[in-house]
């Protein structure tokens, strides 16, 4: 590493829509504390993506941003909106847009997505304390492949009606290679990987389900089970401490970690990390984001839970710059802010007290 870059990173922030932005600015609040802490530089660059950058660059996501994106070590991500009205059916002009091109240009096939609720958050969960105790699981959702990506994909017209179709497709490699990031990261945890697909009916799946097999054949002490999907959706609120690493396709991933954010409590907890093999001079080129959307209904009424994108703010300190103890730090503050018995009104709770996105960031800042 040269001299001058010790302790300068640099972070593309992408606000986005909705409540995106009001979450954001409660992170790089937080980020702001741990540079001042640690005597770190973080060069934060702001652009536009979703509804805001079709507005004002007539795109999801310009050329100029995802240069710059390309340029930095990290990116941290707010949330993006729901297509404006009267955006034509096969319109380009969605927001989702932006995020599928990110992950898509920037190779980001891993999508991590940790769930593990805070003790003093467990009577919070619309699932029952005793079933959650224990819970510690890790989503590992496929990003960049299946039916999110799949050609064709398009609404049109035939003389019987219209007809719509979208293409569920993997290769063995892009298989090949989320499975084996779910192995590697399950050694270092509880040496479980559970495999979810729809082998029974979907071919995809089968050779989904054969390829986990073979891989799993190079990782003796890690324990490999397939589920399928509809069955984990069922176990996952049953007995979701038996889960340990979770490895799936993209939309089943997309689907399952909301019902888990459930059970630490609320969509508002739940950060998530997004990589592909780039290195950075301390770490892993990533994408970070909040797993919750937009939140169009409650966006600019200081309710938004900020917590999922601080903690993906403690993710990308960890992963992208190298800086462990620091995430660990943030990780800490904001679990003694909840302890203290603050929460947002997603979390509300008899007895705590309910406070705006702005005083949780604020708090959780001066608690680092
Ligand atoms: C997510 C979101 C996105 C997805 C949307 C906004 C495209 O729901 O990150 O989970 O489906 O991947
Ligand atoms: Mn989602």
């Amino acid at each position: 590493m040269s001299k001058e870059q010790v302790g300068t990173y640099t972070i593309t922030i992408l606000p986005g829509d909705g409540i995106g932005p009001e979450v954001t600015e409660q992170a790089v609040r937080v980020l702001q504390a741990v540079a001042s802490r640690y005597g770190h530089t973080f060069n934060m660059t702001w652009a536009l993506v979703g509804l805001s950058a079709i507005e004002a660059e007539g795109a999801a996501i310009s050329d100029a941003t995802m240069q710059l994106c390309q340029r930095s070590d990290a990116i941290l991500f707010g949330a993006i909106g729901d297509p404006p009205r009267g955006a034509g059916l096969n319109s380009n002009l969605q927001p989702a847009k932006a995020l599928l091109r990110l992950r898509k240009e920037l190779e980001l096939f891993a999508n991590l997505r940790p769930v593990r609720p805070f003790q003093a958050l467990l009577n919070t969960s619309s699932i029952k304390a005793e079933v959650l105790q224990g819970t510690d699981l890790l989503v590992v959702r496929e990003l960049t492949g299946g039916l999110y990506y799949g050609k064709p994909s398009e609404i049109r017209e035939t003389p019987q009606g219209d007809e719509a179709i979208d293409t569920l497709l993997y290769t063995e490699a892009e298989i090949e290679r989320i499975v084996r990031t779910a192995f590697a990261l399950a050694k270092d945890r509880r040496k479980k990987v559970t495999s979810v697909d729809k082998a029974n009916v979907l071919s995809s799946s089968r050779l989904w389900r054969r390829t986990a097999e073979r891989i799993a054949a190079d990782y003796p002490d890690v324990t490999l089970e397939h589920l399928l999907v509809d069955s984990c959706a069922m176990h996952l609120i049953r007995h979701p401490a038996s889960f340990d690493v979770i490895v799936t396709e993209n939309m089943f991933g997309d689907i399952l970690s909301d019902e888990a954010s459930m059970l630490a409590g609320s969509l508002g907890m739940l950060p998530s990390a997004s990589f592909g093999t780039r290195r950075t001079a301390y770490g892993l080129f990533g994408l970070y984001e909040p797993i919750h959307g937009s939140a169009p209904d409650i966006a600019g009424q200081r309710k938004a839970n900020p917590i999922a994108a601080i903690l993906s703010a403690a993710m990308l300190l960890r992963y992208s710059f190298g800086l462990k103890e620091e995430a660990a730090v943030v990780e800490a503050a904001v679990e003694r802010v909840i302890d203290a018995g603050y929460r947002t009104e997603d979390l509300r709770e008899a007895g705590k007290e309910i406070i705006s996105t702005q005083e949780i960031g604020r708090l959780i800042a001066e608690a680092i």
